[in-house]
């Protein structure tokens, strides 16, 4: 198997049109600049966790939608979006799509992804992204999990939270959250995060944190939305999908939860983006009139 044989495999030249992404880094102490530059193979050890691998988990069968990763937007399928974005994330060495499914492995293939094939009995993309790392030829340090449903995912989002993970040594997870809209104030499907002053994560819940002691929004406080990326020490993700569930984590349904109450610190990166994943299939219209709108092709 060839997959991913090759360590200079991500693209290069993006770093130019790298915009204003982070709003403000929750810590001051991210080492943005620290990571920029020094990829070659004499600096490797320099870094701590240089090695990253990003894995793009897809299964066919989905309970709300069908076939969900190769679904067209304007034309390409939804997972090819994603493997766009993700191959122009500077710091991976290696983008791969993570399934079970024959028809999801060809389309892939067909694009020029690397796949690996995983088994049916994975029961979330968490445990496929261990799967998968496990029958990869090369050793990876860091494995941002990147979910297909997300086609619009920023690369420098990805790149935000591994360098944010390589500048935590005393974290093992690293994920990314962006304001909240008040609309979106009680709306359990959005999971809302609170950190503490050096960007750990504190809680996340499937409702209103902080809540204001009036029982409304509080138009003044900067409430952070969850994204779904993240990213995983690799020990730490051969260990997660064993740890024992947790009771926070059952009652909000939250597996990030578990992270936490086992006593893992969590790194989050404040971003700015506009979540648009598609979950149901009328998502797709949705995505799609945003894209034409904002000329994405
Ligand atoms: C609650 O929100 C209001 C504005 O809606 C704000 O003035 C107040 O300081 C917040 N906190 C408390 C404890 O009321
Ligand atoms: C994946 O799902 C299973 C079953 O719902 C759960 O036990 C496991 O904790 C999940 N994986 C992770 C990494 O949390």
């Amino acid at each position: 198997m060839s997959v991913c044989s090759s360590s200079s495999s991500s693209s290069s030249g993006y770093l130019g049109s790298a915009k204003a992404w982070i709003v403000h880094s929750i810590v001051a102490g991210i080492a943005i600049g620290a990571a920029f530059g020094a990829r070659s193979y004499l600096g490797r050890s320099k870094r701590f966790r240089s090695r990253v691998v990003g894995i793009i988990p897809a299964r066919f069968a989905s309970s709300r939608f069908e076939g969900k990763p190769l679904v067209e937007i304007l034309g390409k399928p939804m997972i090819q979006r994603t493997w766009e974005r993700a191959k122009m994330a500077t710091t991976l060495d290696c983008v791969v799509v993570a399934t079970d499914d024959a028809k999801i492995a060809q389309c892939c293939k067909g694009f020029g992804a690397d796949v690996v094939m995983t088994s049916e009995s994975c029961r979330n993309g968490t445990e496929r992204c261990n799967e998968a790392l496990h029958k990869l030829e090369k050793k990876y340090d860091i494995v941002v999990n990147i979910q297909g449903d997300e086609p619009l995912i920023e690369p420098e989002i990805i790149d935000g939270i591994v360098k944010a993970l390589q500048a935590a040594p005393d974290a093992v997870f690293s994920t990314a959250v962006t304001s909240l809209k008040s609309e979106d104030a009680f709306d359990p499907n959005r999971v809302k995060c609170v950190v503490d002053s050096r960007g750990y994560a504190i809680y996340f819940s499937r409702g209103l944190i902080p809540f204001n002691k009036s029982g409304k929004v509080n138009l003044q406080f900067p409430y952070l939305l969850h994204l779904g990326i993240q990213s995983y020490d690799s020990k730490f993700l051969s260990i997660y999908p064993e740890l024992e569930p947790t009771p926070l984590q059952l009652e909000e349904d939250l597996e990030q939860l578990k992270v936490l109450e086992h006593g893992y610190k969590m790194k989050v990166i404040k971003v700015d983006h506009e979540a648009h994943g598609v979950d149901v299939p009328e998502d797709v219209e949705k995505i799609e009139s945003f894209m034409k709108e904002r000329n994405l092709a």
